[in-house]
């Protein structure tokens, strides 16, 4: 393979300027244009950042022609399959797999920190029942801040690790109280001699009046829900934990804007968008009619669940949740689920389509998940709270990350700016 050259040269005129381009240990290289407005006062335009870097970073990396995720150079299909989530939250945290001490310490640590201050009990209350739990982890894990006040000082490493550790521990126990709230059920606290999964899934289905028994299946497959999103380099919602944290926000602040960015259905909202769509599709023979929808330019809609920034190929969380969803629907014994089977039909069409083909729109990780939570008994509205927990791990390791960064600066894009130049007020009686 040819040497990488040290620099780019940009030529404007009759004046060059000469950009310094980093090779990656894996990926494209990139050109530093760091100093490109003071050398040649020019901006670059790239909205949506579909060819600009935003920081380096070691945690994940995604190879989207190839369809591979590596947290730490792992293969996520290998984590999914021996791993387990908290041990990957480790993982993306200190960067190494831990040794069977550490994990265990940094478990017990989890699982002590579950449960949340009891006045947030209050806070919850303000609510009206039927407010979307997102609404309700947004406005919740803000209010961390306001409980844990001896974790915000971001200049102490310490107290950036006690954050983490609560997050990754209290937003699990959020999400299942907005659950319990959104149903009129009573909040069931967390449960210590249960593991981070089983623990989830009891403090959202157990109920006072009879003991709770969690399923090992249920409880792998949620565990590998949640490793299965755990991280992805600089989504959006990742991008806007930084860009909060670049101001030096504290860490509570920080995470409620990467869950209210995760919220949209071009993002993490759409799993729940997807099953809504499968639903509306209803049987088999109409899915036709909406890949016709899909391709046609003068409709906005468009197949939830496929389709990537980075990935050209299958998302490879896709290709394990959808083995995943085999062995649920199974378990609850709706193996002939007529939605699982629309899914099915749906991404033989699509795949089969040369629009797909030609645009690189393979299922992604919402494709599959919101059937196998729907058949473990969530409602829609629940399927982007589980992404939110899921992800904690991922924007507070890159939030870590960015923190420990001596280059750190604001974030502060510039513009292209096409608005009116300079004019005059005119008074009202002129106008
Ligand atoms: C997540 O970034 C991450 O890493 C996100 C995520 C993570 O883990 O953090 O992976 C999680 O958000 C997964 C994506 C979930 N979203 C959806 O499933 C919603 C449906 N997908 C699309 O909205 C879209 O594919 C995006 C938003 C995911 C990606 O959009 P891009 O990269 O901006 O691509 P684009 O909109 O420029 O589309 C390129 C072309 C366009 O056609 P042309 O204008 O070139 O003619 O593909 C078309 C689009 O119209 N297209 C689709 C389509 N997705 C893109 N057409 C039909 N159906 C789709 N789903």
């Amino acid at each position: 393979m040819a040497e990488t050259p040290k620099t780019a040269t940009l030529t404007i005129g009759d004046q060059s300027y000469e950009l310094p381009i980093h090779s990656p240990t894996a990926g494209p290289d990139v050109i530093d244009i760091r100093k490109l407005y003071a050398q040649a006062g020019v901006f670059t335009y790239d909205p949506g950042f579909t060819s600009t870097a935003s920081t380096d970073s070691t945690i994940t990396f995604i190879d989207g022609d190839k369809g591979e995720l590596l947290h730490r150079g792992y293969p996520i299909d290998q984590l999914a399959a021996k791993s387990h989530y908290l041990e990957v939250c480790f993982l993306l945290l200190y960067g190494y797999l831990p040794k069977a001490d550490e994990l265990e310490k940094f478990e017990n640590t989890i699982t002590r920190h579950t449960m949340i201050h009891e006045q947030m009990h209050n806070f919850f209350r303000g609510f009206r029942r039927d407010a979307h739990p997102m609404a309700v982890m947004v406005g919740a894990v803000g209010a961390m801040a306001a409980f844990y006040h001896d974790s915000t000082d971001i200049n102490d490493p310490r107290q950036r690790e006690i954050a983490s550790h609560r997050l990754i521990a209290k937003v699990p126990t959020i999400a299942a109280m907005a659950y319990k709230y959104s149903i009129g059920q009573p909040f069931v606290y967390p449960r210590n001699d249960l593991d981070y999964a089983a623990n989830f899934l009891h403090m959202c289905f157990a109920v006072p009046a009879e003991e709770y028994v969690v399923d090992p299946i249920l409880a792998r497959a949620m565990d590998r829900i949640f490793t299965l999103h755990a991280d992805h380099e600089q989504n959006a919602s990742t991008s806007t934990v930084r860009l909060a944290s670049s101001s030096g926000a504290n860490p509570f602040a920080c995470i409620a804007a990467g869950i209210a960015c995760l919220w949209g259905p071009a993002h993490g909202g759409a799993n729940q968008a997807c099953l809504e769509m499968l639903k509306e599709i209803g049987t088999p023979d109409r899915i036709p009619e909406y890949i016709a929808r899909a391709k046609d330019k003068n409709d906005p809609f468009r197949l939830m669940g496929f389709g990537h920034r980075v990935y050209k190929n299958f998302d490879p969380r896709a290709t394990v949740m959808k083995q995943s969803a085999d062995e649920v629907l199974d378990l609850m014994g709706v193996e002939n689920n007529p939605i699982l089977a629309t899914a099915k039909e749906l991404e033989t069409a699509a795949l089969a389509d040369p629009y797909f083909a030609e645009k690189k729109l393979f299922p992604n990780v919402d494709f599959y998940s919101g059937i196998i939570l729907e058949a473990m008994g969530f409602p829609t509205s629940m399927f982007t709270p589980i992404f939110a927990l899921s992800r904690t791990v991922g924007w507070v390791s890159q939030w870590q990350e960015q923190l420990a960064d001596p280059q750190l600066k604001i974030g502060r894009p510039r513009q292209l700016y096409l608005g009116e130049t300079t004019r005059d007020y005119v008074d009202i009686e002129n106008r």
